[in-house]
């Protein structure tokens, strides 16, 4: 069968938004802000989203267009007879495990979307409701089982049928229920301090932690270190232009990410609450926000829809790096392979799912077993995915060979400063947070 290819430009700029933008926005990237010194914090972020997340991004489109491979085949195809294939193995992985916990936790969200309709009585003890529903088996099952079907009925479909479909009503959808959040979060009297929580520069936050989240995160937000791009990035046409692409893609997803920002933090504390971390600021504090808020059901609703969307394009992603591999390399029918694999991940997101319940018991570091899936992935596989791949591209591959795909039909050029980058900046940045992040966890 004939390789697909995105039919638009467009297309493809969403579709990689798409899987860009997601629950790292939303539920990370504005709580790291605010703890983490605010805007200054955002301008070391912004730093860190040029010099590191963009060369990387050129470099994954530019392996896919090259190659029109899923990760593994790519590298087997520019490096054949080498060992460098395993680093699009590592990627094939990584999608496994993070999609098997993303899934759990987009689940909760929808089941959230839908506990929204009724409205949350004022009163109701948040956090015991978001315990008892975690640690129960049957509703976190079924909504992880109903998330990873929406994404694989997706992937069954194909490219142009399934995910561009998809995400051109799904991401004008996302940007849409954003300003409505923010419109109403700006809205409530008090949210001013809200904004100083969020935004407020201070200096005597930064430290080298700082900025190792700022790198990890910028990592994760652009999808970057597992072949997701690389995969993307193999159905773009001759016509596409990568360097542009890229910028829209980096350009969308911090947008979203700030502006997430403001949809919940005027919010919080207009209404008289802490922020919370992660988990608890999207399952235990906003839905008491939303609680006293006018309109307050109707808003969680549209909130948990938003983190449903910004769930499923990024999934998406993530499995079709999986079923590209199983498609290129072994010949099998899309759907088939969609099917399989959802249905193999669904059972290893099982674990973290019954973390709260069957396997409470369970600890690694100190972490539970959710938490342990997400720290592999972000300390150890996204990274190494990443370092391995600018290696690759600065040394092997040859970055004269990126640019000159990187280049082509691309109006913005790029040369000196992407090998620069490529060669230098990204794998010593890169060593630098796989080490810090090690030597803090253990
Ligand atoms: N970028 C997504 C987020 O910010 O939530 C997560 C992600 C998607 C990571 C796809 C890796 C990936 F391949």
């Amino acid at each position: 069968m004939e390789r697909e290819n995105w039919t638009s430009k467009f297309g493809f700029i969403l579709a990689a938004s798409g899987s860009a933008i997601g629950l790292g926005n939303i539920w990370r990237f504005p709580y790291i802000t605010g703890t983490n010194g605010g805007a200054a914090f955002l301008l070391i972020y912004i730093t860190a989203i040029i010099l590191i997340g963009y060369p990387v991004l050129i470099s994954e489109m530019a392996i896919g267009r090259k190659t029109a491979r899923n990760p593994i085949g790519a590298f087997k195809k520019l490096a054949p007879d080498t060992p460098w294939w395993l680093v699009g193995a590592l990627g094939v992985l990584s999608g496994f495990v993070i999609l098997s916990y993303y899934s759990v936790v987009a689940g909760w969200g929808m089941s959230y979307a839908v506990k929204s309709i009724g409205g949350f009585a004022d009163g109701t003890d948040f956090a015991a409701l978001f315990g008892s529903h975690i640690s129960s088996t049957f509703s976190p099952i079924f909504w992880h089982a109903a998330f990873m079907f929406l994404t694989v009925a997706v992937i069954g479909a194909g490219i142009v049928n399934g995910i561009q479909k998809v995400v051109k009503v799904l991401m004008p959808m996302l940007f849409l229920i954003t300003f409505l959040l923010i419109f109403r979060s700006l809205t409530l009297e008090g949210a001013l301090k809200g904004l100083i929580f969020y935004l407020k520069p201070d200096l005597s936050a930064v430290n080298l932690q700082t900025f190792v989240d700022a790198i990890s995160q910028a990592f994760f937000t652009l999808s970057l270190g597992m072949g997701a791009i690389i995969t993307y990035g193999s159905y773009l046409s001759e016509n596409d232009n990568i360097n542009e692409s890229a910028g829209y893609v980096m350009f969308f997803d911090t947008a979203v990410a700030f502006l997430a920002g403001f949809a919940i933090f005027p919010a919080v504390f207009a209404l008289g609450f802490d922020p919370a971390a992660g988990p608890g600021l999207t399952f235990i504090t906003l839905p008491a926000v939303f609680a006293k808020m006018p309109l307050g059901a109707l808003f969680s609703f549209l909130f948990f829809i938003l983190l449903t969307i910004a769930a499923l394009t990024s999934s998406i992603s993530m499995l079709e790096v999986v079923v590209a591999f199983l498609v290129d390399e072994y010949g099998w029918n899309r759907k088939k392979a969609s099917y399989f694999m959802g249905f193999l991940i669904f059972f290893v997101g099982l674990p973290p799912l019954l973390g709260y319940s069957s396997f409470s018991n369970f600890r690694f570091l100190g972490m539970d077993v959710l938490d342990t899936y997400d720290w592999f992935s972000n300390v150890i596989f996204l990274p190494t995915g990443g370092l391995l791949t600018a290696i690759f591209v600065g040394y092997y591959w040859g970055s004269t060979n990126a640019v000159e795909e990187a280049n082509k039909n691309s109006s913005f050029k790029i040369g000196k400063s992407y090998r620069f980058l490529i060669k230098y900046i990204v794998p010593a940045a890169i060593i630098i947070i796989i080490t810090l992040s090690l030597i803090n966890s253990i």
